[in-house]
């Protein structure tokens, strides 16, 4: 059989991707649909001839989350719905690190991502060499791992997290400390939220480092009645100056159950157009920090990656048996 290929937009591909456009009319404007339609038409068919599912993570923009993506969520809802799918191929609209999670728990299928070159800045603060020296340095002491790292450091771990889950986590463990890697930042939040004592390492997501409390104090100048919600992965002073803090898919709930008149979404802001798309009658006031690591992942490039079935990713088998082990361990606690 020959694959769905991209073909020039025309009126049989503007029917038929109609009610697509109009999820994300409110984000994306009528003249740039053209573009992207084609590629949406021709991914969504590839999908079925290949029995594929494509997991976007929240940052990714309108046109992967809202008319490709069959599962969107935070890095705890990818890491859960990839244990579960039945589809003989994953397409990671996300980073590198989540590819590797979702190969770890499907080793047997075909993890594609379709940019090898997503990374996070997070995964690169911290190697496998460096927690085995900080467990010398703190011998008996649990590594609690965040998902955003490399497989080689979630095999010299106990547990891995998520900022959905990392209290639960933690707290799972029933010690009095432990070592909390590699994102300071969620450290110090965690720690604000347990008795349990939290030893921290100094990674940053090169993101939402960026944001200072004082911008946010600035932001509430100008806006009156505006609502703030912060990610851990901000510095202390932003997490004190916002209303709430949470992973993103805890961001995203807490405006569809609250639905604040005008909110401040601190974090990569493509997911503020996700959510603009969806619930219209909120206003959102958009601080554009972006993710040059999720940006590289396109409608053009997951269609290539289908076509093709490559680039795979694949996990040395020497770490993927522990690395697996963490990962499991975390969904087993839950959110
Ligand atoms: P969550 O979606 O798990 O909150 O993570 C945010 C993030 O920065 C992922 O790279
Ligand atoms: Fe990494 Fe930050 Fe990008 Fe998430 S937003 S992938 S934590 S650099």
């Amino acid at each position: 059989m020959t694959a769905a290929t991209v073909t020039a937009y025309s009126p049989e591909i503007a029917n038929a991707t109609a009610p697509l456009y109009e999820r994300v009319s409110r984000v994306i404007p009528a003249l740039e649909w053209p573009v992207h339609a084609p590629y949406v038409a021709a991914i969504n068919q590839l999908k079925r001839e290949r029995n594929a599912v494509i997991l976007a993570h929240n940052y990714q923009t309108p046109e992967i989350y809202h008319c490709v993506a069959d599962i969107v969520g935070d890095s705890l809802a990818l890491a859960q719905r990839a244990a579960e799918t039945d589809a003989d191929v994953i397409v990671m609209a996300g980073v590198h690190f989540m590819a590797e999670t979702a190969k770890l728990l499907n080793p047997d299928k075909i993890v594609l991502m379709p940019d090898m070159d997503a990374g996070c800045s997070l995964a690169e603060s911290i190697t496998g060499d460096d927690v085995r020296l900080l467990r010398e340095a703190y011998p008996g002491v649990p590594v609690v791992t965040y998902v955003n790292t490399s497989a080689d450091v979630k095999a010299e771990s106990d547990v891995c997290c998520t900022s959905g889950n990392a209290v639960k986590v933690v707290e799972s463990l029933g010690v009095d400390k432990v070592l909390f890697l590699p994102d300071e930042y969620l450290a110090k939040y965690v720690a604000t939220q347990t008795k349990v004592e939290i030893i921290a390492w100094r990674g940053h997501c090169e993101v939402h480092e960026q944001f200072s409390g004082d911008e946010i104090r600035r932001y509430r100048q100008g806006h009156e009645n505006l609502v703030v919600i912060a990610h851990p992965e901000c510095p202390p002073d932003v997490i004190e100056a916002a209303d709430f803090a949470g992973s993103t898919a805890q961001m995203i709930d807490y405006v569809r159950n609250r639905r604040p008149g005008k909110v401040l979404m601190v974090t990569e802001c493509s997911m503020s157009d996700n959510i603009a798309a969806e619930i219209r009658d909120v206003e959102f006031v958009r601080p554009c920090n972006l993710c040059p690591h999720m940006k590289r992942i396109t409608l053009a490039n997951i269609y290539a990656s289908l076509e093709s079935l490559q680039p795979r990713v694949e996990i040395d088998p020497r770490i993927a048996d522990r690395a697996r082990l963490a990962v499991e361990r975390m969904l087993a606690v839950g959110r």
